[in-house]
This record gives structure tokens, C-alpha cells and sequence, in this order.
């Protein structure tokens, strides 16, 4: 039995499967939504965030949620627990359908789904042992298997030196550990994740998100992920949608949306990562060629569906003249090279035309940005 099939969700009554006759992935899905539509009692009347959401999250993936801010991300991911309540649709869980829980499976389902937030939420008053101690005690643990347990988070988190501190006396990384040592005490099937890194530096998000990715891996937790860091994205994430006014408006892998994203939201939101055009560069940039030696300059996108990083030379080649790398770069996510060059070409036999015909080969995406001299 592995890990993830240990943890799965465990509720008190008998299970009652939902038949979903939609695709099989569908049926094995952890979380599925199924036309989810959240509609909140505005001070100005109702506020439609959420409308016909029809996702699947597959179990032990890390599934990443991005969208604009007031996109709806937070009001889905809290149907999962039922922080919020659905207005229309359902969401299931391995099948269940969760909008008939009365309160005691909903406790029950609530212990079972780990959550953490921007801003810690733990009691200031209370230790780090304490705080991770304490839902334990809620739940009537007894005292011994507390300590076992919280011995064992505080192990898994790295803070065992620090047992005895209170919120206070720690780092912003610190507070997120406590954060994620409590959420982990009911042995969850499931960690949402809202924000959790935002407020937290560059170096100390690199250390959240190497442990999410551990606990990911090694306890086989399905983690839902709410960010507006798309480099967070990139790095732990398996599938991402995103979301815009309360729908879908694309999702994937996340190699292919960050590799060729369709959706204006999703360019807009992922423009940081991409390399604009240098000022000095853009500034020369004319339309027309100006002069028979003038120079075209090409973008050469590489969006990961080829599984092999390109053959510089081999193009090179291919494009005759005099080629000069203007910019740009090349990386990997989840095994696809990703990337663009900014390239000029002067003196070639080719013209703009045929130039990005033969790059065409290389690079999945290939247009004339214009001429220098
Ligand atoms: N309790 C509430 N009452 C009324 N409207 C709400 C409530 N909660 C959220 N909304 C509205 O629902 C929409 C979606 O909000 P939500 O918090 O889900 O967005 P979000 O994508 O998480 O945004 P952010 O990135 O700023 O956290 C917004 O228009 C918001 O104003
Ligand atoms: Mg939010």
C-alpha cells in the first residue's frame, strides 16, 4: 500500500461513488468540480464569483490556481473544505459528493484537509508546540500520541530546536513551518494552500516550497496552491489553471501554459517571466528595412513541444549570413525546454520570409520583430 492510498480521506459514513460517465481520469479524480458556481450576498447586491467550474485534481499532484486579483481563487479553494459553501454545482471528493456533510462529517472532512495561509494564523500566546499541539487536543487526542505527533511534525518542519518559542520570536519561514507542522496533524489527503509563500522573501519561499515539495512527495498529499507568484508556479507545480472572473480560462501542464499561453490573463500574468525587448534595442527597431545591409531581427519562441533543446549551431547554419544573439535563454520545466532568443541576421540569401521558415524548424514559434542597422 503506498503512502497516498494510507492517507486516503477517511469518512465516517459508508461512501456513497458518484457515477461520473465523463472521461476516466474524471473517476479517479481527488477533487473534481463539477459546474461550480458560487454567488455571494453583496453590500450592492449579489456578487457572482464563481461559474461553471468544471475541474479534476488528480491525487498527489500539486495543483496551482492563478488568476487576477477578485479572480475567484480563494472562493474555490475553500469549497474543498467548505470554508465557503457552494451556490450551485458540487465539488466531490475520492467521488463524494461533500454538499450533503451535516456538521459532524464535516469536522471530520475538515481534519482531513490541511490548510495554510499568507499570514500564518497561529496564537501568539500559545508556543510553536502548543500551537501545533493544539487541534490535537481539540480532537481529544490523548496526550502521548499528541506528543508523538507533534514531535514528529516538528521533526518534519526543521523546528524542533524551536519548540519552546512563541510566534513572536520567529522568522516569517519559521511561522509558515508552524503553519504546515499544524496542518499536517490529522494526516491530511489534501493541503490547500493560499498565499502561503506571499509574504515571505525569495530565499525563504525557495525553503517553504522545497518542503511542500517533500511532503508532496514523500506522504503523497494532493496540494492545491494559490499564488501570484508565477516563479512559484514553475517550480512546484504540476497542472495550473487560471482563472478570470470566476471561470476557467485555461489550464494545463504547467510546462505547455508557461510554454505557449492562450489566454490574454494568462500572457499578462506570466509577462514577467518573459524577457521583454531591450529598451536600446526596441528604440532602433525599424519596420522596413532602411538599407540593403540592415539587419532582421527575429523572436524564436520555444514552447516545450519539442523534447530537446535547440541546436544552436544547426540553426545558425540554416539561417546564413552574419547571426548575432541579442537575447535570451533557454530553461526546463518538468522536462520541456522553454525559452526565447532574440536574434539579428545580416548578410543572409534569405529573406525575412524564408529566414523564418528555416528558424520555424527549431523554434515552435518564429516571427520578424523588425530591422536594425
Ligand atoms: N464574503 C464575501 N462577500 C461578498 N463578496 C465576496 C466575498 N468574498 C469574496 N467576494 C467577492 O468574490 C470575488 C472573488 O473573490 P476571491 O476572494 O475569491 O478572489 P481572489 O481571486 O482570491 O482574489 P485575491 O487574489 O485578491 O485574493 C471578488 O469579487 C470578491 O470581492
Ligand atoms: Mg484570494
Amino acid at each position: 500500500m503506498t503512502a497516498a492510498t494510507q492517507l486516503r480521506l477517511e469518512i465516517p459514513e459508508p461512501q456513497q461513488a458518484i457515477r461520473t460517465e465523463l472521461h476516466p481520469d474524471l473517476n479517479h479524480a481527488h477533487v473534481r468540480f463539477i459546474n461550480l458556481g458560487k454567488t455571494y450576498d453583496g453590500q450592492q447586491g449579489p456578487v457572482a464569483a464563481l461559474h461553471g467550474i468544471d475541474l479534476a485534481i488528480q491525487r498527489g499532484e500539486v495543483f496551482g490556481i492563478i488568476g487576477r486579483s477578485g479572480a475567484g481563487k480563494s472562493s474555490l479553494i475553500r469549497t474543498i473544505n467548505r470554508l465557503e459553501q457552494p451556490s450551485s454545482g458540487r465539488v466531490l471528493i475520492d467521488q463524494v459528493d461533500i454538499g450533503e456533510f451535516d456538521e459532524d462529517r464535516l469536522v471530520a472532512l475538515r481534519r482531513r484537509i490541511g490548510m495554510i495561509f499568507q499570514h500564518f494564523n497561529l496564537m501568539s500566546a500559545k508556543t510553536v508546540w502548543q500551537n501545533v499541539e493544539l487541534p490535537l487536543k481539540v480532537a481529544g487526542v490523548p496526550k502521548e500520541q499528541r506528543d508523538r505527533k507533534v514531535r514528529e511534525l516538528l521533526e518534519l518542519v526543521g523546528l524542533q530546536a524551536k519548540h519552546k518559542a512563541y510566534p513572536a520570536q520567529l522568522s516569517g519561514g519559521q511561522k509558515q513551518r508552524v503553519g504546515i507542522a499544524r496542518a499536517l496533524v490529522h494526516d491530511p489527503a489534501i493541503l490547500l494552500c493560499d498565499e502561503a509563500t506571499s509574504a515571505l522573501d525569495p530565499e525563504t519561499t525557495q525553503s517553504i516550497l522545497g518542503l511542500l515539495r517533500e511532503i508532496n512527495q514523500r506522504l503523497g498529499l494532493t496540494i492545491v496552491l494559490i499564488t501570484h507568484e508565477m516563479a512559484v508556479i514553475r517550480e512546484i507545480c504540476d497542472r495550473v489553471v487560471v482563472l478570470e472572473r470566476g471561470r476557467v480560462v485555461e489550464q494545463g501542464p504547467v510546462w505547455e501554459v508557461f510554454g505557449n499561453p492562450r489566454h490574454e490573463v494568462s500572457k499578462t500574468l506570466l509577462a514577467p517571466l518573459q524577457h521583454a525587448l531591450p529598451p536600446e534595442l526596441q528604440s532602433r527597431l525599424q519596420a522596413r528595412p532602411q538599407s540593403p545591409d540592415a539587419a532582421v531581427v527575429l523572436r524564436l519562441q520555444f514552447t516545450g513541444a519539442a523534447q530537446d533543446e535547440p541546436d544552436i549551431a544547426a540553426l545558425f547554419n540554416a539561417l546564413g549570413g552574419r547571426v548575432r544573439l541579442l537575447q535570451g535563454g533557454v530553461e526546463r520545466i518538468q522536462g520541456h525546454a522553454l525559452g526565447q532568443l532574440l536574434l539579428s541576421v545580416s548578410g543572409s540569401p534569405l529573406d525575412a520570409e524564408d529566414l523564418c521558415q528555416r528558424a520555424s524548424q527549431w523554434a515552435q514559434q518564429v516571427e520578424v520583430l523588425g530591422y536594425v542597422v
